[in-house]
């Protein structure tokens, strides 16, 4: 399954579902009723199942738009129970200790009595693990130990129902976890889960937020950049203002440390992130109007603008703002 909630990670759904299907993937997944609906809109055809809750009112726009849904709790059970007759498929989520979603597993099999007593296709089951990130957690292991036994009481009464757990870190790191099959989200554009993991594949990130140089000042030392003119130069030097902001989905956290790349050089941020632009300063090196300017991608890893603005790639890229132009580029060939 590839994950496409949140636009795709920002990437952009219908380009990266088009890309994940045709490179193999069997189901995506999205986590609300309207990035389902989106997609079959967009003329997406795979199937697709919905991770997150539904309310009532949902469930049979579910049906008429062919997704499956997860049944995320007793009370969801409860309402699928009660729409008979335009119920969708349904995977069982079972919380097995992330207490985030999800039946907890003894009451599945009551449920799930009820479930197929009603007529409703139970398509699979699945848990969130909370820690596969972190190599031979405690913690995987306590989930994984009671997911098999509701797992396996779901597969006895009823033989095809699709059994998963892997995350990325499961896919990557764990293969006792990949059972049916595996829901990969962030290995799938190109970034990984946790740092130790780099030696588990060859990843290369799929997306790189470029801007241009809009603006170049040489200014004396002790000149103050950004508001708050928390920043000053130390020497006499030449600030670069660049076209991304923090509405364009560059962390305004990030900006205390830093860096752009621009001609290959790294540059350091000078000054408070604004709405639309941010300043680097970029010494007596012959930087000009119209340069672009990487912000992150394949030199400086979203990985470390995360960590500078003390968060995780997935935030970065999720971040992404909308106004800006996704350009996806395919064998040399470009698109919009
Ligand atoms: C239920 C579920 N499965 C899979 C994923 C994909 O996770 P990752 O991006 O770490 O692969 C997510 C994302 O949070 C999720 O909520």
């Amino acid at each position: 399954m590839s994950v496409v909630k949140a636009d795709a990670y920002g990437h952009g759904v219908v380009p990266v579902c088009r890309a994940a299907l045709a490179a193999g993937a069997a189901w995506l997944g999205v986590a609300t009723l309207g990035e389902g609906v989106a997609l079959r809109l967009g003329g997406i055809d795979a199937p697709i199942l919905v991770l997150g809750g539904l309310t009532s009112g949902e469930v049979a726009d579910a049906a008429a738009h062919r997704l499956s849904i997860s049944i995320t709790s007793a009370e969801m059970a409860e309402i699928a129970l009660q729409h008979v007759g335009a119920v969708p498929p349904v995977h069982l989520k079972v919380d097995t200790g992330m207490t985030r979603l999800g039946m907890f597993p003894q009451d599945v099999p009551m449920l799930l009595d009820r479930l197929l007593a009603k007529g409703i296709r139970v398509e699979g089951c699945y848990t969130q693990l909370a820690c596969a990130d972190e190599p031979d957690h405690e913690m995987t292991r306590d989930q994984l130990a009671r997911f098999q036994l509701v797992a396996g009481m779901v597969r006895a009464r009823v033989p095809h129902a699709l059994i998963h757990a892997a995350n990325s870190a499961g896919a990557l790191t764990a293969p006792h976890t990949h059972f049916d099959m595996v829901r990969v989200g962030l290995a799938m554009y190109g970034l990984y889960p946790a740092p130790g993991m780099a030696s588990r594949g060859a990843l290369h990130p799929a997306m790189r937020l470029h801007s241009r140089v809009v603006r170049t000042a040489r200014v004396s030392s002790g000149t103050a950049v950004s508001y708050g003119a928390a920043f000053r130069t130390t020497a006499s030097t030449t600030i670069a203002t660049i076209a991304c902001g923090y509405a364009d989905g560059y962390p305004r956290l990030a900006g205390e440390r830093g860096q752009v790349l621009i001609r290959g050089h790294r540059y350091r941020i000078a000054g408070r992130v604004c709405m639309d632009h941010l300043m680097a300063d970029v010494g007596d090196d012959p930087v000009a109007v119209g340069d672009v300017a990487q912000l992150f991608g394949d030199v400086i890893s979203a990985d470390e603008v995360a960590a500078w603005a003390h968060t995780i790639s997935y935030e970065i890229l999720c971040g992404v703002g909308l106004r800006v132009p996704r350009i996806y580029v395919r064998n040399g060939t470009t698109s919009t």
